[in-house]
């Protein structure tokens, strides 16, 4: 017998993007010079949102979306330090407008992930005054665009951005082992983020600042590795949160995999090779409880060439989110990554996370089958399973 989960009334559903990887003509920014080197790939204007972003809210919207998550692009806006494109920002403007014209409710990141060149050339977050250059520009946007929207996201993923940039080196500023430029840096994001929070809040009493973390299920089935799993749970998910004081109005969750030290358990994959694990999402969901704010789920998704496995993810994963729900937890909205097939970082365009795939010669959109059953769920606010 089928059983049918119901959401809070008002939830909001949709999907999420990420400038850099799916606006296409970024230059001025440390990944793309990291492309022309050839220590990431490079990006290209395959896919174009920049000027199809129309049509792909058109599409989200027929898609069932209520919501949609996109980035801004901070060297688009400010190209040349202390100088800020007007052009830019009409541009972001429309982008905001075309939303609300459709009835989708906007989440700004301000920061996900690409730095401009200007401000990596004078030492990047190490710099002392990193913070508050970031400040000033989150405060610009805000300003100009407030009006537009109600969630602004300071940082994406400070934790993650840091350690594969200082710890792996294989993203900007690409520093292998560099354990303790990491801690400051870490250190340096969170004032980054307070700064902005400060600044904003100042010039606009209704915004609403959100911190994204991708929380991870650190665990062992192992007795004597179990201790060392959560510790490092511990700093991983908390260590951000206790920086920055309080001094943010909601969370961001992005929730992808577990991490299982000692890994005894085999479970399915997605093309990427990480585990699958929708119950870990119902953890880290439990977990963020004890901050007190609401709560979105900023990105959740699968690299699943085939689409033969996402409708499923999706699925196993809202399960969880509803019964996390069911237990007092705040959360109000589901952004699936993602809207588009993208580049995904360091691995390019082979990976497919996207709900809608993308021919990069004809720039056409195909609606995939696992989009049209998330719509179902989107449309109903319900989950059958
Ligand atoms: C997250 C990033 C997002 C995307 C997904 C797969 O860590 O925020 O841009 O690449 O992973």
């Amino acid at each position: 017998m089928t059983k049918k989960l119901t959401f809070p009334e008002n939830f909001l559903w949709g999907a999420a993007t990420a400038s850099y990887q799916v606006e296409g003509t970024i230059r001025n920014t440390d990944w793309y010079r990291g492309g022309q080197k050839g220590i990431v790939p490079l990006v290209s204007d395959g896919i174009d949102h920049f000027h199809l972003y129309e049509k792909d809210f058109d599409i989200a919207k027929e898609l069932g979306h209520n919501a949609h998550r996109f980035s801004i692009e901070w060297a688009r806006i400010e190209p040349k330090e202390g100088v800020f494109d007007p052009e830019a920002i009409e541009h972001y403007r429309n982008v905001l407008q075309s939303l609300h014209n459709r009835g989708i409710e906007p989440f700004v990141t301000l920061w996900h992930f690409t730095l401009p060149l200007w401000f990596v050339d004078r030492g990047g977050w190490e710099r002392e005054d990193a913070p508050e250059i970031f400040a000033r520009y989150c405060e610009y946007v805000v300003k100009e665009l407030g009006s537009l929207a109600t969630h602004w996201a300071t940082i994406n993923e400070p934790m993650v951005v840091s350690s594969i940039g200082y710890v792996r080196g294989a993203w900007p500023p690409f520093q292998k082992h560099n354990f303790f430029a990491f801690l400051r840096v870490v250190k340096q994001l969170s004032k980054g983020h307070k700064f902005a929070y400060r600044r904003i809040k100042k010039s606009n009493q209704n915004a609403q600042v959100m911190i994204v973390r991708q929380n991870l299920y650190y665990f062992s089935r192992n007795p004597i590795a179990m201790p060392i799993a959560v510790g490092i749970r511990w700093f991983w998910n908390h260590r951000f949160f206790s920086l920055i004081n309080n001094e943010f109005d909601t969370i961001g969750l992005n929730y992808y995999r577990p991490h299982e030290f000692h890994k005894m358990t085999k479970r399915p994959k997605n093309d990427m090779g990480w585990d699958i694990y929708p119950k870990g999402l119902y953890f880290v969901l439990k977990e963020l409880k004890r901050y007190n704010k609401p709560i979105y789920i900023t990105e959740n998704g699968i690299a699943d060439r085939k689409d033969t496995k996402r409708l499923q993810y999706i699925k196993d994963h809202l399960r969880w989110a509803h019964q996390a729900i069911a237990e007092g937890v705040d959360l109000r909205g589901y952004l699936h990554w993602s809207l588009l097939d993208n580049f995904e970082w360091a691995e390019g365009y082979k990976e497919k996370f996207g709900l809608v795939g993308i021919d990069h010669d004809t720039k056409e959109r195909t609606v995939k089958r696992s989009a049209l059953g998330y719509k179902k769920i989107a449309e109903s606010n319900t989950l059958e399973i």
